[in-house]
């Protein structure tokens, strides 16, 4: 166990796994995962931009970059022998890809976030949300780890297991070495990421806005939610919200895929997760396609955007 506060720069991913105790079936499982960053990253650098003539779970045109994504981390997780079922934003419905075993994981991932922006050139990701057992219907407080993957100027990599959150970059022979850890967030926000139509916030939302802006903080919105919320961990500081709108009561973002993942991430790191009424990490989902409002980052700023909304009520939704 490395001793706190110390870091040994350059320990690969595996290594420091397993220097922080990590059970052996899940360093294995979160080191496929990293494996097959490497050739998502290849073919977002190559691929084809082009739609792939299908839509994925919401009805939304799937991109060839979106399905191609989705087959490679399918297929190394259905090889890794230590996952149960999958279940991809890319799909349909909960693939059992190995008979259940005792000890194996269950993995809800979005192979590619932000699959849209890559045309134009803007840092894009992939998201993991990891259960020990068979079942991802399950609320996010029960995941056995969270990572995302940045595609951004430098590829990194940023994972709890509930001990902390954790930075890997990946170093010119495509291993993940140690970049920080133990990342902690401040209490209040100094930027913020204000996602969905302005036009449609309702007066909660709007007010927070508001808020944050009578107090200088500073707008800093790419449209992709893992280089969004990357930013807000690795300052420390900030706020993201995709909100409830008029015409779009539960917004827009995937429980399932990307609120759970990332809502263990920061408040791993000090922060908060709400739908805005109630932490993330407590919705129990029903279903594979459950969307959410989504606040999330600084714990002084999350509970202020409850308590706007909790005053000015949600409006018609
Ligand atoms: P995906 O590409 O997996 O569908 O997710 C895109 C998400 C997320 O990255 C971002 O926060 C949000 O869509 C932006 O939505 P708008 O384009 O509606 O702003
Ligand atoms: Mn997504
Ligand atoms: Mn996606």
């Amino acid at each position: 166990m490395l001793e706190a506060g110390k870091t040994k720069f350059h320990i690969d991913l595996r290594r420091y796994l397993r220097e922080e105790g990590e059970e052996e079936a899940l360093i294995h499982l979160i080191c496929e995962i990293a494996e097959a960053s490497k050739y998502i990253i290849n073919s977002i650098r190559t691929g084809d931009l082009g739609v792939a003539g299908t839509s994925n779970l919401y009805g939304e045109q799937q991109l060839t970059l979106d399905v191609l994504s989705d087959r490679i981390m399918r297929k190394r997780l259905a090889q890794s022998g230590v996952v149960t079922n999958v279940a991809s934003e890319e799909g349909r419905e909960i693939v059992a890809v190995a008979p259940h075993r005792s000890g194996n994981y269950s993995v809800a991932y979005d192979p590619l976030d932000g699959s849209s922006l890559v045309d134009v050139n803007l840092a894009v990701g992939t998201i993991a949300s990891i259960y020990l057992g068979a079942d991802v219907l399950q609320p996010g407080i029960r995941q056995a780890a969270a990572l995302y993957i940045l595609y951004g100027p430098r590829t990194t990599l940023v994972y709890t297991t509930g001990k902390g959150v954790h930075e890997f970059g990946m170093n010119q022979l495509m291993e993940y070495t140690l970049l920080r850890r133990n990342v902690r967030m401040a209490p209040k926000a100094t930027i913020y990421a204000p996602g969905g139509l302005r036009s449609r916030y309702t007066a909660g939302t709007t007010r927070l806005v508001n808020e944050l802006e009578a107090n200088g903080v500073k707008l800093r919105y790419s449209g992709g939610l893992v280089p969004d919320i990357n930013q807000l961990l690795m300052k420390g500081s900030g706020i993201f919200f995709y909100p409830h709108l008029q015409g779009a009561a539960q917004g827009k973002l995937r429980l399932l895929f990307e609120l759970n993942p990332m809502a263990l991430l920061v408040e791993q790191a000090g922060g908060a997760a709400s739908t805005g009424r109630g932490r993330v990490l407590e919705v129990v989902p029903e279903k594979l396609d459950e969307v959410r409002p989504f606040f999330c980052g600084c714990r002084e700023d999350v509970t202020l955007a409850e308590t706007f909304i909790a005053q000015e009520g949600r409006g018609e939704l």
